[in-house]
């Protein structure tokens, strides 16, 4: 039986996410994960704080930190949120962990050594006023490509193009603002990505049809472009540090300035995805622990990650469009990288005999927006994880989110758009259904699911119906396809609440009380059914679904066919649940709309 790992982009450390954060990465990934836990396949679902780069260093001046202690507290608050959310992730791990430095560093010696690293001299910008080179995020000016004026020295954040810091017209310091900045000489570490242009065309060209369009369209789109040969280290202090001084000499007997590399530490987009390899190793050293060992054997993690331990792992990656050229060139450039080499006539041999995966399956999302306008962490603009939960449970925005998932095109949250898909959706169709029948098994039945009396037509009917619209969410399930797949089971709630409207057990009752437990008896096996599909989506519901007819949570994704609708056991207690969903009213939309700012914002 084949295993699945998850992973989903790490997300930065400083600041809680938005809403568009966990639409392109963290929500549907454990949508995904939940699922295939639920078909009993062995899954691993890993996410992890992305706490290196300028980025953090900005945000932890700003709060007054130094970044060590920044991130700490910061990563509290988002595995927290996480948790509180519903993200089922084996582990929540710090791309500043011990493991993904150890990683880093050797994956660093081994293209270097393989050589597939060189050494070039830079021109960096510097900053007069702040004494310092001002890296990536430290410079903010016009985008040269689109004209974004806020574009920071790294990528634009409107036309996500990778950008180096001498490229921005006007560029002035995010430390200080200062324009009083010049262009000096720095030694840096290159990663030859170029070397790997046609391995990686191979590659993607194979991922045609099989990936999102967006995803192929956007690596094929760099290709075509000429890959640039992506400097990997920076002038800052908070990162990984590039420890030159263990590296054996280069193919061509060369070895590293130490001297020149000192101070430097890696980039933060070299070191984050190998975070994705470290976390597996933090989550096995976390489990051995558990265990009462010191540390995990590295097969414990390895046979996630290196072949042929591994051959039987499927991979599966999710992000937002923005992440997508680091996860189809930059970080297959470095496992390639580590897992071959060549005698630079163009003849590749593998490395080692235990090469690390690459993705297998990668789903890259478009952005959801904020009323056409983008969700921003740097300008407040949005909704926020930790607001969310002040509003309202996480079901209500795991539903929406997932039933509206930029998979694509971009999407727009709206509260007016919100209000009324929740309250249709959850309140009226799902919500109704579940506690119309346990209610009137309770009053009517004993609280128990009632016995006797033979399936008519009607039974067979929404037997068939089901089994044939189950097929389908499943299939949309395993194609990683979440908004057909909510529409699914949306159309399997309402196949539910059609049979009870027909076979009406309320009217039934006087007359034929054999024929309305039979109704009764479909009706409860239908919330146990919706309880088990409902799962990867709004898990905290699904339980509370799920003990009101004592059907097994998690339950198993079901196979379908015979049976699908007779699993429980007659005589089974059933207990109404509180009321599910709460409808959105229109003064709560007013209020939220003031506060967060509606399509004016
Ligand atoms: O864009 C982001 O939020 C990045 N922190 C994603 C990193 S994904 C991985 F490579 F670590
Ligand atoms: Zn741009």
């Amino acid at each position: 039986m084949s295993r699945t790992l998850i992973t989903s982009a790490l997300p930065y450390i400083n600041g809680i996410k938005h809403l568009g954060t966990l639409a392109g990465s963290m929500l549907p990934a454990d949508v995904y994960a939940r699922f295939k836990r639920a078909q009993g396949i062995e899954t691993l679902y890993l996410c992890a704080t992305d706490e290196h780069g300028t980025t953090t260093e900005l945000a932890a001046a700003e709060a007054g930190l130094d970044p060590a202690t920044f991130c700490e507290r910061a990563h509290k608050v988002q595995h927290d949120l996480g948790r509180r959310f519903g993200l089922s992730w084996d582990h929540f791990g710090r791309s500043s962990s011990p493991q993904n430095h150890r990683l880093t560093q050797q994956f660093a010696r081994q293209l270097w050594e393989a050589g597939f690293i060189e050494e070039r001299v830079t021109q960096q910008v510097y900053s007069n006023t702040d004494r310092r080179f001002l890296p990536d995020r430290y410079v903010i000016g016009t985008c040269p490509h689109c004209g974004y004026e806020a574009a920071r020295g790294d990528q634009c954040e409107n036309c996500t193009r990778v950008l180096d810091p001498t490229d921005l017209i006007n560029p002035r310091s995010a430390v200080s603002g200062s324009t009083d900045i010049e262009v000096r000489s720095s030694k840096h570490l290159f990663l030859r990505q170029s070397v790997f242009s046609d391995k990686l065309r191979g590659w993607i060209d194979a991922k045609k049809g099989q990936w999102p369009l967006i995803v192929t369209s956007t690596a094929l789109k760099w290709l075509d472009e000429g890959l640039q040969d992506r400097g990997i280290t920076r002038d800052v202090a908070w990162g990984v540090p590039v420890n030159a001084d263990a590296w054996g000499p280069n193919p061509d007997g060369q070895r590293p300035d130490v001297e020149g590399l000192a101070g430097k530490v890696f980039y933060v987009w070299f070191d984050a995805p190998i975070e994705y390899i470290g976390v597996t190793w933090e989550w096995a050293d976390a489990r051995a622990v558990a265990a009462g060992r010191t540390a995990a054997d590295d097969q414990d993690w390895e046979r996630w990650w290196r072949l042929p331990l591994a051959a039987d792992v499927t991979y599966s990656e999710f992000m937002g469009k923005d992440n997508i050229p680091f996860h189809t060139v930059g970080f297959p450039t470095t496992l390639l990288g580590v897992n071959e080499k060549t005698d630079g006539k163009g003849v590749w041999s593998p490395a080692s005999n235990a090469p690390w995966k690459l993705v297998d399956e990668l789903k890259g999302f478009n952005y959801l927006d904020y009323y056409g306008g983008k969700f921003s962490t740097s300008q407040g603009r949005g909704v926020f994880m930790d607001q969310a939960l002040e509003l309202l449970p996480a079901d209500y925005w795991r539903w929406w989110i997932t039933a509206n998932s930029p998979e694509t095109s971009d999407a727009t949250f709206t509260w007016e758009q919100f209000q009324a898909q929740v309250n249709a959706d959850l309140a009226d169709v799902l919500g109704n259904f579940v506690n119309r029948i346990c209610k009137f098994a309770e009053t009517r039945f004993d609280a128990a699911v009632p016995a006797g009396g033979e399936w008519g037509e009607l039974e067979r009917k929404l037997a068939a119906d089901v089994d044939a619209k189950l097929a389908e969410l499943t299939g949309f399930m395993e194609g990683r396809e979440f908004r057909k797949a909510t529409t699914a089971l949306r159309q399997i709630w309402v196949l539910g609440n059609g049979y009870l409207t027909e076979a009406a057990p309320w009217t039934a009752f006087k007359a034929d009380p054999q024929r309305a437990g039979v109704a009764v008896r479909v009706g409860l096996n239908l919330v146990a059914l919706f309880a088990a599909l409902a799962e990867p989506f709004i898990p905290f519901t699904a339980e509370k679904i799920a003990g009101a007819v004592g059907a097994p949570f998690p339950g198993r994704w079901p196979a379908g066919g015979v049976g699908l609708l007779d699993q429980l056991a007659p005589g089974q207690a059933v207990r109404a649940p509180e009321v599910l969903f709460r409808k959105v009213e229109d003064a709560q939309v007013a209020e939220w709309r003031e506060r967060f700012g509606g399509p004016e914002a």
